[in-house]
């Protein structure tokens, strides 16, 4: 029986990817998992291009000189559809980025009505609009920018709950009804936001699926990892802070219901 354990490092610019984490580690429990949350960057959705592409090149070239993975899961949307190609181009080691789930979206779509609620960095990038004019013929998306979301979450798990107005406004121009056709379907496009999901639920206009893009990535990790064996004793997962930040004791709280 191999003890080596097989390490997959997930990275976001905060704690949305755990949102990801959780559905990898349930697929691949035996796996050492390194977390790692660019917080001395957050939030990504307001960074410009050029510095951004360069700081997820640094920061994800560092850990993989200090973890050694077997892979990579850039577990935030709006790292994914700015430099997964700079990064495979870049790396050895395999990626499994996050992008809008705009093909299953309107796939399952009813009214053929869908909204993509992402930051705004995510929903402007051409990588969104490509997949929009690829595979939503026959479906009207609405792309929706949060500027907030990602931070209301954040505050949300460190224990300062956000107002519901607040959240409404974030997502109304997710709801959108036009030629007898309503909204019956949104891509939730940034990790960040399954954390507020209950949330979004409460204060929406109208029932609408939520599409939660995890559980597929935990899907494709699993399968990418078929050959490398599972270990006899993972160790617990590790969470690294690029702040080198301490946890409030509420936030080590909110990281023990993950695992860590
Ligand atoms: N979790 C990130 C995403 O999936 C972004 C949050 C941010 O840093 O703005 O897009």
């Amino acid at each position: 029986m191999p003890n080596t354990a097989a390490t997959i490092l997930v990275f976001d610019s905060g704690l949305g990817g755990l949102t990801v984490f959780r559905e990898i580690a349930a697929a691949r429990p035996d796996a050492r998992f390194v977390y790692v949350a660019d917080d001395a960057g957050f939030p990504y959705g307001n960074m410009p291009e050029e510095a951004l592409i360069t700081r997820i090149l640094h920061v994800i070239g560092k850990a993989i000189d200090q973890h050694a993975p077997d892979l990579v899961v850039v577990a935030c949307n709006t790292a994914s559809t700015l430099a997964l190609t700079e990064l495979r181009a870049r790396f050895k080691v395999p990626f499994v980025g996050t992008v809008p789930a705009i093909k299953p979206a309107c796939a399952q779509s009813a009214t053929k009505r869908i909204a993509v609620l992402g930051t705004q960095a995510t929903v402007g990038r051409e990588y969104t609009r490509a997949l929009i004019r690829e595979f939503a013929a026959g479906c009207d998306v609405a792309l929706v920018g949060s500027p907030r979301l990602a931070s209301f979450a954040e505050a949300e798990l460190a224990g300062e709950p956000v107002a519901d107005a607040a959240i409404a406004a974030e997502i109304a121009g997710c709801f959108v009804e036009a030629s007898g056709r309503r909204t019956d379907m949104v891509v939730l496009a940034c990790t960040h936001y399954p954390l507020l999901l209950e949330r979004f639920r409460a204060v929406a206009p109208w029932p609408v699926a939520w599409l939660d893009p995890a559980p597929a990535i935990a899907r494709r990790v699993a399968d990418l990892m078929r050959n490398v064996p599972a270990a006899a004793a993972p160790p617990s997962p590790r969470i690294v802070f690029t702040s080198g930040r301490a946890p409030s004791p509420t936030l080590v709280r909110a990281l023990a219901k993950y695992g860590f």
